[in-house]
């Protein structure tokens, strides 16, 4: 285990300083306001932007976040607009040349932002063991393109558990496999490094984070991984994803029933819709019906100052914990294709 954290940290390191790997950010996804902030980040730290698709929670002002695997620190430097001079944005990873590169961008962003002190944060570490960390010290964690890289998953949804706050939210962007890998690509180190053979497969996400205590996910977004023909002949067909999800460690609050919801349309950049996830998108003064376990999230965390809840009546089913290819596939039936977020030559 420690040996492929070895080889990632090496593959990492080497890959910040000669800048021969790109991931297109998921335009797509963002709002205007998004794009805005991207367009004002460092060229240096989107030089070396590595994501699986940019992850952002919405409504996150005075907020304290944790990024996991957060690389060169591009979405620290996002979210650290996002929250505000009164939040804060830490910013963890392995390789230590990309921690430096995030270090030396801190007080670029902190002018851009206009802020007299400032709100971001970068150590080295492993998301298999925060214990420089303190239990239940973030109001959301995010992560981009970084568990499919990590061995022990099991640890690394139990650590991100464990320092979220009570109706926290971790909001995470990763890779998944279709299948399994076939047995003689394990060995392969490269693929491991670019996210294929150490992702899970759907299936497999939906059980660790259910182990580590998280709600079932919610998909937002999803990209596909382009392979290269000599990988797709070694992967003999199998088809690799980048998808968002939000999952939550809800408080031990009352849960309540299904709800009637209706979003006030108060997050900022998102006064006329908010989009929850591929299946439901509220539109500012509409009311939706929700069931029990989504009514219990927009009561009981952060969301519950953007939306008003009434008791609904009758029994609701809110959608969730969809596999990405089964919607990767219905919307290309539809004539959408999402552009892919990388290459693996
Ligand atoms: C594909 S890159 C994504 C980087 C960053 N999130 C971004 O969007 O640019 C994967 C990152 O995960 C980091 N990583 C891999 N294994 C890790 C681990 N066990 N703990 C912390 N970071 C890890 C790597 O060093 C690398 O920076």
């Amino acid at each position: 285990m420690a040996e492929i954290n070895d080889y990632v940290r090496d593959f990492y390191n080497s890959t910040a300083v000669k800048c021969d790997f790109i991931c297109a950010v998921n335009d797509w996804d963002l709002t205007p306001s998004i794009k805005n902030i991207v367009s004002q980040m460092h060229p240096e730290t989107m030089k070396r932007y590595y994501g699986s698709g940019l992850v952002i929670p919405e409504g996150i002002e005075g907020k304290r976040v944790l990024d996991i695997g957060c690389g060169s620190g591009s979405l620290v430097f996002i979210l650290s607009k996002l929250v505000g001079p009164t939040g804060s944005v830490v910013g963890m990873d392995l390789t230590p040349n990309l921690i430096s590169e995030g270090k030396n961008r801190e007080d670029y962003h902190r002018d851009r932002w206009g802020y007299n002190k400032k709100n971001t944060e970068f150590f080295v570490g492993n998301a298999e063991n925060l214990s420089e960390l303190k239990d239940q010290s973030f109001d959301i964690i995010v992560s981009n393109g970084v568990f499919c890289l990590v061995p022990n998953k099991d640890n690394a949804f139990a650590e991100a558990f464990r320092l979220l706050k009570p109706d926290g939210e971790f909001y995470l962007n990763d890779v998944y496999g279709e299948k399994p890998a076939p047995s003689d690509m394990t060995d392969d180190l490269k693929a491991w490094d670019l996210g294929l053979t150490g992702s899970q497969l759907p299936d497999e996400f939906l059980a660790s984070s259910k182990k580590a205590g998280f709600t079932t996910p919610y998909l937002t977004c999803v990209g596909p991984v382009n392979l290269s023909e000599a990988y797709k002949a070694r992967l003999r067909g199998r088809r690799y994803i980048c998808a968002g999800n939000r999952i939550f460690r809800l408080g031990s609050g009352t849960n309540r029933g299904p709800a009637s919801v209706t979003y006030k349309g108060n997050i900022q950049g998102h006064e006329s819709e908010f989009k929850w996830d591929i299946n439901l998108t509220f539109k500012t003064g509409e009311s939706v019906s929700v069931d029990e376990e989504l009514a219990t999230i927009l009561a009981q965390t952060r969301y519950s100052a953007f939306f008003d809840l009434a008791d609904a009546i009758g029994s609701v089913n809110t959608l969730r914990g969809q596999n990405p290819f089964t919607y990767l596939d219905q919307i290309q039936s539809q004539g959408k294709c999402p552009p892919h977020i990388y290459t693996v030559e």
